[in-house]
């Protein structure tokens, strides 16, 4: 799961245009990017989309409902979950105990569609409150966890920061905080960690630089907001065929000398912690 593109859920037009983007994920939204009014409609179009359009193209999809606090929620969940999507974002999550209720509600929802009990994957949002971003250290591994994901936008306006960058373009603390976090609750939880959207969509050659400072701290993949941020995404986030080879000499390596706890390549050190980065990257570069 390397890129993940948000598509407003009313919009028959670019839910076209994002199944075609090619996009590992398309994230159908019926939360911020659809006005209050338009909730109902959004709701018919993507799930009349999806339903026709979605199982032929090999994308995955994943709907982002409104929160668990929206008075909303459940509406979008009786209409898009009969159409099995693969998985729901959740905005707005307030701690690991969100997870668990959003959890329970789909297994009703999978029972009376038919679908598979526990297949339908969950992305928490988990930056966009002020007690989400403190409530970090309570999220535990759970089989619907797909990865977890962090946003600005909402924790600005949350905690009442003008910007979320300084003058240089870089994020200011808090929200240096809150990706910080997401990387570290998502290991914790033993699920991928998605870096956040970056919405100045013409700007490719920063959001490259941010793709590439993402993938270096350890996040898998990145959301975009417009299909020209998904071919980016794609190529940074997918290993490189040095990196790949340098990871296959690694584990070759240990397993040449008897799978011991160090060895030495080209005079450097590498212990079990280098083994194991290096077995991630191959699967990555395997999914990918
Ligand atoms: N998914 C699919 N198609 C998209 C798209 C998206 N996220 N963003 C743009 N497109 C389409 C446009 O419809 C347009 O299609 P056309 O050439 O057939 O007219 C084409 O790509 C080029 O778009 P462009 O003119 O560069 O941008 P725009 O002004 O039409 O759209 C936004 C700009 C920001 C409104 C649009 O990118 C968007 O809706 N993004 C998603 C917003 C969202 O979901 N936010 C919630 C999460 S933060
Ligand atoms: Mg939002």
């Amino acid at each position: 799961m390397r890129s993940l593109l948000f598509v407003p859920g009313d919009s028959e037009k670019k839910l076209e245009k994002g199944f075609q983007s090619g996009a590992d994920i398309v994230i159908v939204d019926l939360e911020d990017s659809v006005a209050p009014t338009s909730k109902a409609a959004a709701r018919d179009i993507a799930t009349a989309f999806i339903r026709e359009r979605s199982h032929a193209s090999g994308v995955g999809v994943y709907v982002r409902v409104n929160d668990l606090s929206s008075g909303l929620i459940d509406d979008d969940l009786a209409a898009l979950m009969r159409v099995a999507p693969d998985g729901i974002m959740l905005p707005k999550a307030n701690s690991g105990a969100d997870v668990s209720h959003l959890s329970a509600k789909l297994r009703v929802h999978e029972a009376d569609n038919g679908i598979i009990d526990g297949s339908t994957r969950i992305i928490p949002l988990i930056t966009e409150t002020a007690a989400g971003v403190l409530a970090a250290g309570s999220y535990r591994p759970e089989p619907r966890l797909a990865g977890m994901t962090w946003g600005a936008e909402d924790l600005s306006a949350a905690i009442g920061a003008r910007t979320a960058r300084d003058a240089a373009g870089r994020y200011t603390d808090v929200f240096r905080l809150a990706r910080t976090l997401t990387l570290l609750a998502a290991s914790a939880s033993e699920t991928e960690a998605i870096d956040t959207v970056f919405p100045d969509f013409r700007n490719l050659d920063v959001f490259r630089e941010q793709c590439v400072e993402a993938e270096r701290d350890g996040f898998t993949g990145k959301m975009a907001i417009h299909p020209a941020q998904v071919a980016v995404i794609n190529e940074v986030f997918t290993p490189s065929a040095e990196a790949v080879a340098r990871s296959q000499a690694v584990v070759d390596a240990f397993r040449s000398a008897g799978n011991p706890g160090v060895v030495a390549i080209d005079g450097k050190m590498y212990d079990r912690p280098h083994l194991r980065l290096a077995e991630r990257l191959l699967a990555r570069a395997k999914t990918a």
